[in-house]
Parts: C-alpha cells; sequence; structure tokens
C-alpha cells in the first residue's frame, strides 16, 4: 500500500498517529534542526557526516551504532556557555554519560549532574574536578553518599528529611561540610508544549512545598552546623517548550526563599531551575535557542526577586537532552521489508527497542531516513520496527522512506543522543550498540560494542 491517508495511521499499538509526514518531493532531505550540524547528503546520496561517509563507520563499527557529532555537542554547549556566562551549567549526566563525553563537556566549561554511585564513578574516571559535581537522587545510598563526600563533590541536592540525617552523621563523622540544596516540589509539571500547575506533590521526588516540607527541609539544615545550605533546588520536567512552567516554578521557589530569608534572615546564594529543555525530534518541534531561553529564565527570575525584594541568586541550570541529544544519530541496517497489505510497510532494523526505548515507553516521535543512498522512488509510509520479540518494538512510528528501501540499506535515526545509549538494555540479549565519535574526517570508539561474551561473563550459573 502506497501513501496511506493520515486518518488510517491511528494505531493498533495505540500510538497518536503521524507526527512527521514527508512531502513525495523530500523524501531524501534532511531538515536541519533534527540533524547533527556536520551531516549533509553527499555529491552520491549518502549521508556524510564530520566529512565521514556513514557508509564506511557501518563498515567499520558495524551497526547499529550511535554516531556522536563531537562538534555539534561542544557547539551546544558554547551556547549554553554563552547565554548563561555567569551561571553555572551542569550537564545532567543520565541523558549520556561516558568518559569521553565528560572530558568534551568538562572543556567546554560545564558542570555535572550525576545521580547514582555509576554516574559518580564515570565523572571521577573522566577527571571531573569534583568540585564541579552536583550529586542528585532520590535514594543515595549511604554508600553512594560516602563516596560523594569523600570526593568532595560540589553540592548534594537533598532529596528527603531521612538523607539529610544520613548526610548529617555521615558528615560529622568524616569531619567535612557538604554544599547542600533542597529539591523543592514545586506543583508544576511540565511536559512538551504544556505545563500543569496543580497538584504535582504526587510524586517521589524532593520536598513538598505547598506541604510545607520544603521550608522544614531548609531550616533543618540551616540548624545543622555540618551542612552548608546554599540553595533551592527544582527541576518541572522533560522536554519542555513553554517557559511558562518555569515562571511558576520560579516564582514559588522564590517565595520559599523570602520565607526562609523573613523567618531566619539568611538569603540563600544559589538557585537552580533544573533541565527539561526541549529538541526537535519532528518538524512539528520548534525549540528554543539557549540565548531565548537565558532571556526569559533571567526575565523572570530578576522579576520574582524584585518583586520579593531579594538579592539575585547566582542561578545554575542542569540541561542534558538539549546538549546531547541532537548531537548523536543512530545507524541501523535494514534487514527486512513487510508489506502488510492495506495497512502499512513495515521497514525492520537490525536494533530497536533495545537501544531506543523512548518509543515503546514513552510514545515519542521520531523521524528517519535512508542514509546509504537517495532514491527517486516515490515515497511510502513506513514504520521503522526493531529486532525484538514485541510487537510494540517500534522505532519510528510513521516516516516516509523511499518505495525501493531494501535490505542492506542503512537507515539513520536523530536525535537519539539522550536517553537512548543510557536506558539501553539486552532484551533478548542483543548487545548494546557501540557510541563512535567524529570530528573534522575521523572517527573513534568512545564506547565499544557490548559482546556476547560480555553477557556470558555476567552468567555465572
Ligand atoms: N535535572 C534533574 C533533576 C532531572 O531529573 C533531569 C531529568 C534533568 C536535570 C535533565 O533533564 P533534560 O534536560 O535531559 O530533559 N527518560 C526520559 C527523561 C527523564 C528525565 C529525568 N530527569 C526521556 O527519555 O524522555
Amino acid at each position: 500500500m502506497r501513501a496511506h491517508e493520515a486518518g488510517a495511521l491511528h494505531g493498533d499499538l495505540g500510538f497518536r498517529g503521524p507526527t512527521w509526514l514527508r512531502t513525495p518531493e523530500d523524501v531524501n532531505a534532511l531538515v536541519p534542526q533534527l540533524w547533527p550540524r556536520t551531516v549533509a547528503r553527499g555529491a552520491d546520496g549518502a549521508l556524510r557526516v564530520a566529512g565521514l561517509d556513514v557508509r564506511e563507520l557501518a563498515a567499520e563499527y558495524g551497526t547499529p551504532v550511535y554516531v556522536l557529532d563531537e562538534d555539534d555537542l561542544r557547539s551546544r554547549c558554547r551556547e549554553f556557555r554563552a547565554a548563561f556566562p555567569d551561571e553555572e551549567i551542569f550537564y545532567a549526566g543520565k541523558a549520556f554519560i561516558c568518559r569521553a563525553v565528560v572530558r568534551m563537556i568538562a572543556e567546554e566549561g560545564l558542570s555535572l549532574d550525576v545521580c547514582s554511585g555509576g554516574e559518580l564513578a564515570v565523572a571521577l574516571a573522566a577527571g571531573m574536578p569534583p568540585e564541579r559535581i552536583g550529586f542528585h537522587g532520590n535514594n543515595k545510598s549511604v554508600s553512594e553518599l560516602r563516596r560523594a563526600l569523600d570526593a568532595g563533590v560540589g553540592r548534594i541536592i537533598v532529596d528527603s528529611f531521612q538523607e539529610i540525617d544520613r548526610l548529617t552523621a555521615l558528615a560529622r563523622e568524616r569531619g567535612v561540610r557538604p554544599r547542600v540544596l533542597v529539591r523543592v516540589t514545586v506543583g508544576v509539571e511540565a511536559h512538551t508544549h504544556e505545563f500543569i500547575a496543580t497538584a504535582h506533590e504526587d510524586q517521589k521526588f524532593g520536598f513538598s512545598l505547598a506541604g510545607g516540607a520544603a521550608a522544614a527541609a531548609a531550616f533543618r539544615i540551616l540548624d545543622e552546623d555540618v551542612l552548608e545550605l546554599r540553595g533551592l533546588h527544582s527541576h518541572i520536567g522533560s522536554q519542555i517548550f513553554d517557559t511558562s512552567g518555569f515562571e511558576v516554578a520560579a516564582k514559588r521557589v522564590l517565595g520559599l526563599q523570602a520565607q526562609i530569608r523573613d523567618a531566619r534572615g539568611v538569603e540563600l546564594p544559589e538557585l537552580d531551575l533544573g533541565g527539561g529543555f526541549g529538541i526537535a525530534y519532528t518538524t512539528q518541534d520548534d525549540p528554543s535557542t539557549p540565548h531565548e531561553l537565558a532571556k526569559r529564565l533571567h526575565k523572570i527570575v530578576e522579576g520574582e526577586c524584585e518583586a520579593q525584594r531579594l538579592a539575585l541568586p547566582r542561578l545554575s541550570i542542569e540541561p542534558g537532552r538539549a546538549i546531547v541529544g541532537p548531537a548523536v544519530f543512530t545507524l541501523y541496517e535494514v534487514g527486512t521489508v513487510k508489506d502488510v497489505d492495506g495497512i502499512r510497510t513495515y521497514v525492520s532494523v537490525d536494533g530497536g527497542m533495545s537501544d531506543n526505548i523512548r518509543t515503546a515507553l514513552y510514545d515519542a516521535s521520531y523521524s528517519a531516513t535512508v542514509a546509504s543512498r537517495a532514491s527517486a522512488a516515490e515515497p511510502i509510509l513506513a514504520r521503522v520496527v526493531g529486532k525484538h520479540c514485541e510487537a510494540g518494538d517500534v522505532v519510528v512510528k510513521d516516516e516516509f522512506l523511499p518505495a525501493d528501501v531494501q535490505p542492506g540499506d542503512l537507515l539513520a535515526v536523530p536525535g537519539t543522543g539522550a536517553y537512548c545509549r543510557s536506558m539501553a538494555s539486552n532484551y533478548n540479549h542483543v548487545p548494546r550498540p557501540p557510541v563512535v565519535a567524529v570530528r573534522e574526517g575521523r572517527a573513534r570508539l568512545i564506547v565499544r560494542r557490548e559482546t556476547e561474551d560480555d553477557l556470558l561473563a555476567l552468567d555465572v550459573g
């Protein structure tokens, strides 16, 4: 079946329907906002990244492979740095972390947010200065807290009264005075184009503002001579396009700041507004630039500080996806093309939900293009699926691909830098793909491919 009508697509798997509809004319086109900046189609029709032919990358490293455009990632770091010159920018390592990326972001002047002992270990192994590490988590273990203190991390974002107790005991035992922020649940939840400012206090993260726990946590820390309270922290969600959620959050958290000043005469010197800045996965997404974001966030914070007669705290932010997401694409090889008559064409690739769980988990939208050649064939609406034993194993829900898409073609899916390799699994004992960094005509492996031997090595029974 060719050129389906949009109405026919509403899903057997409950997906919302097409979000990325190419026209027949542009099936080979690359929409710039979706691709790492050095990607272009070469004269022979194959994609090139950092001057390298993707067919050569596939031949050398195999598929699937995550290809990271290092200049793209670095330029995003620089844009954030330039837009937030006086602020501390913590790259959220949960989006993707490995030693090479930690070094890149450190060289570009960013700090690092980690949220587990594992991420902390990678950060330290990469030589990240500990004072530039922030440690998050709603259930940090005693041993994780101990490691963070021993390493001398710059800030610990506390998330529960029990954590405050544990940290106090550990700090006392070790004779240190860690800097802490209180994670505040401000009652705002923002995702994509919407935000809701109601009762989203029903979650595991943070101290409730409305219920008074956030103020109580701040007072408790101020009373604890072994802890240094540096500020408040708020993170309202992910893939956010609408800054009004930040506005409400900043207002509320600075209201608490004023309450603390009024009660204790202390103006906390720092304020962290978290991450969550959206990126483009499809042509329908229109993210703000770091510059626009900075302008709005500064205006919000300055306005609110003025209203509350507070000195401006030093701001920090924690972008993850916006730094690494657009810098990476996944290169797959097509294995099977199945035309399920009257419904759609299924294009199966050699990876799937084990290297990108986001489509199955969040109904996320991606786009794709045939990467190894251009094609003059008419477009067909296809669904890109993986090789796993699960009907929900979908990578790209709806995409126009050329009708002659065939086994052996390389298919590239952009926007896979964040929460893909970091959330990868070994479902069906499929080894996790490598990450290859490309820059100025050179490729280097930064995370190697997992092997079946790696998997068997864990199997000690
Ligand atoms: N700061 C805090 C406290 C966070 O919890 C997060 C993300 C970030 C910063 C970074 O957010 P970003 O700028 O990357 O959106 N697995 C989901 C996303 C979960 C995000 C969790 N926290 C996904 O694939 O969309």
